[in-house]
């Protein structure tokens, strides 16, 4: 996601916001940009879309401000509301730039509250939904005077606080405190770090490593004020907290960038409760879930025939899980298709019908085409994408955002789960439209779908288990996973994880199919994953599982707790799942899949993070 620096202390504030913010580029970001304030208070601002580099260079050309300044906050940005561009770049400021906010996360309500504000005779430069706090701040400090104007900035930025629905990690200047920085987090991270000459604040602890392992990530809720002399902590009611201790980081800057995780996969693996929370954000409603941005579209929804989901690679697994639910939920028939096959086989395309590509990237050459050719044929066409702008986004008539932030992993990970989750959202809102689901229907999708994270949560305390079936299936030759209807997504999934990563042969079929040629290949000992979590396909699977296990196939079972029942009997061993709902199970159970192969990969020793011959993001056909 976004990176926030700030440093307030008797050094020059501006190289410490840059070299904060270049060892943040990392993180991924489209744009970057700091405000610095000068002794006497008056706040100035600068940005940039693009690199980091390019604000050096705008700054170092700037006036001796830049260079004269003790206090300043800065801010690299990943679109998630808004177009990537200058404008939408952080810091964010009043009309008259008497404070500058720098933010990640995302406040769901921020339509409500611009509304309120321009209402009220605030004028907007942005898009993004931070810019309100810039205004809520300037508007809670009008009149404010004393003989504390950092007291006055901290109570405003918590009344603001009051008002913000979402996740948020802030820093706020105010011209009227000079040398004091205030910051706050609720639900985004927010660390501050104690220097011999200042104190500093940022999002992650990589960007203060080069200055101080002395450091202190705030708890939710907490604000802290911070000036020269150092940091005082404060609940969300306003009320004080006792003095910060700083505790000791022993990560080198590799470490830190993976959040103390061994690879950017297993980290991204394990923000999956925090993206599926930032996907669904804003969007499950009581009586159902609401994506804003398909009500754009909701004649074309209505009225389509058909649904044609185009994506490569983990996206089209994600598509294969669309498909199901855009049939069970909108009654919409639908059809996921490899973008590379799709774009060459003259497709039927009806006019009106819905063209719908997967991509994390939303750059993929093959799935753009794809897009593309549905269109010229007719279709209306969205796009479900992770990176804000991109290409695919550009292309489509309609862009639906995962909200996952960046993957930095070759191997797909969060964007799929969320991918899944917005097209849950997509097909449930579609049925809304299409009068598919009924007011119960709708309120228990909503429900439904609120306990992503805390089912993907539950099955992250699989990982102990899974790394010990690791070992093991480190030392075979081949794999291969089974499962039927969603889980055969589920099996094609895993298996595309294994292979990536581990470089160990491994395929998937659809559980029924398996004799119809490959049981030859199982023989003593061939590992095979086998999934259940369809209730009325899990008797079926077991049929199969129990041919593979005949012919000497060790078994691993991946099954919901109350299928853990028809599974065991046939599985060497068993992983049991939260109880999930059969259409949401393919989120949840591709996290033990990709520990399993994560785990596998580690124990072979391969270069997990970046797999040989493959690439993150695929702009040739
Ligand atoms: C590459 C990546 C895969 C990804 C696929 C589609 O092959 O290595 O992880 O699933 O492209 O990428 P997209 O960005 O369109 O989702």
């Amino acid at each position: 996601m976004c990176g926030i620096v700030g440093y307030v202390g008797e050094e020059q504030a501006l190289p410490v916001l840059l070299d904060g913010l270049r060892r943040l580029e990392y993180r991924g970001y489209d744009s970057a940009g700091l405000a610095v304030q000068a002794a006497g208070g008056a706040v100035t601002l600068t940005k940039r879309s693009g690199r980091v580099e390019a604000l050096a260079r705008a700054v170092a050309a700037g006036n001796g401000l830049f260079s004269s300044a003790r206090t300043g906050i800065a801010h690299t940005r990943w679109a998630t509301h808004g177009r990537p561009s200058e404008e939408n770049a952080h810091p964010h400021a009043d009309e008259a730039a008497t404070v500058a906010v720098v933010h990640n996360g995302i406040i769901e309500n921020h339509h409500a509250l611009r509304d309120e504000l321009v209402a009220r005779g605030h004028t907007f430069r942005s898009q993004t939904d931070s810019e309100v706090v810039a205004h809520l701040v300037e508007e809670a400090l009008a009149g404010a005077a004393g003989t504390d104007p950092g007291g006055c900035l901290r109570a405003a930025v918590t009344n603001t606080c009051r008002r913000l629905h979402g996740s948020y990690a802030l820093a706020v200047l105010w011209q009227g405190a000079p040398g004091v920085i205030v910051g706050v987090r609720h639900q985004t991270p927010l660390v501050v770090g104690w220097t011999a000459a200042g104190m500093l604040l940022a999002s992650d602890v990589a960007a203060l490593l080069p200055y101080t392992h002395e450091v202190l990530p705030l708890q939710d809720g907490e604000l802290v004020v911070l000036r020269t002399s150092g940091a005082q902590l404060y609940a969300a009611d306003g009320g004080p907290l006792p003095a910060p201790r700083p505790t000791r980081v022993q990560w080198d800057l590799p470490a830190a960038e993976r959040g103390g995780f061994a690879h950017f996969m297993l980290k991204e693996i394990h923000e999956q409760p925090q993206a599926l929370a930032e996907a669904l954000r804003g969007r499950l409603g009581p009586r159902g879930p609401v994506l804003p941005e398909l009500e754009a579209c909701a004649d074309a929804v209505r009225a389509a025939g058909r649904a044609v989901l185009v994506a490569c690679g983990t996206a089209h697994h994600a598509a294969l899980v669309g498909r199901r639910l855009l049939e069970r939920s909108a009654a919409l028939p639908a059809e996921a298709d490899i973008a590379s096959e799709f774009r060459y086989r003259d497709p039927f395309v009806a006019r009106g019908d819905l063209a719908i590509a997967v991509s994390q990237s939303g750059e993929t050459a093959d799935t753009l085409a794809a897009l593309r050719e549905a269109g010229a044929r007719g279709a209306h066409t969205l796009a479900v994408v992770n990176v804000v702008d991109s290409a695919i986004a550009r292309a489509a008539q309609v862009a639906l955002y995962t909200q996952a932030g960046p993957e930095i992993a070759v191997a797909s990970t969060k964007a799929y789960t969320t991918q899944i989750a917005v097209l849950a959202l997509a097909a449930v809102h579609a049925g809304r439209l299409r009068g598919a689901l009924d007011a119960q229907a709708l309120a228990a999708w909503s429900a439904d779908l609120a306990r992503l994270p805390e089912w993907a949560q539950a099955a992250l305390m699989l990982e102990p288990r899974i790394a010990d079936l690791a070992e093991r299936l480190a030392r075979a030759n081949h794999c291969f996973f089974l499962g039927r209807g969603l889980d055969w997504a589920t099996a094609m999934e895993g298996q595309l994880k294994l292979k990536e990563v581990s470089y160990l042969h491994a395929e998937a079929y659809a559980a029924g199919e398996l004799k119809h040629g490959t049981l030859a290949l199982i023989e003593a000992g061939t590992p095979v994953v086998a999934v259940f979590t369809q209730p009325e396909l899990a008797a079926k699977t077991a049929s199969n599982v129990a041919e593979v296990k005949a012919r000497g196939a060790r078994v691993l079972g991946v099954a919901t707790a109350s299928l853990a029942a028809i599974a065991e009997p046939l599985c060497d061993d068993l992983v049991c799942l939260p109880e999930v709902p059969a259409l949401l199970s393919p989120v949840i159970a591709a996290i033990p899949l990709q520990l399993l192969a994560y785990h596998t990969a580690v124990a072979r020793g391969t270069d997990v993070d970046k797999p040989r011959n493959l690439a993150k993001s695929v702009t040739v056909e």
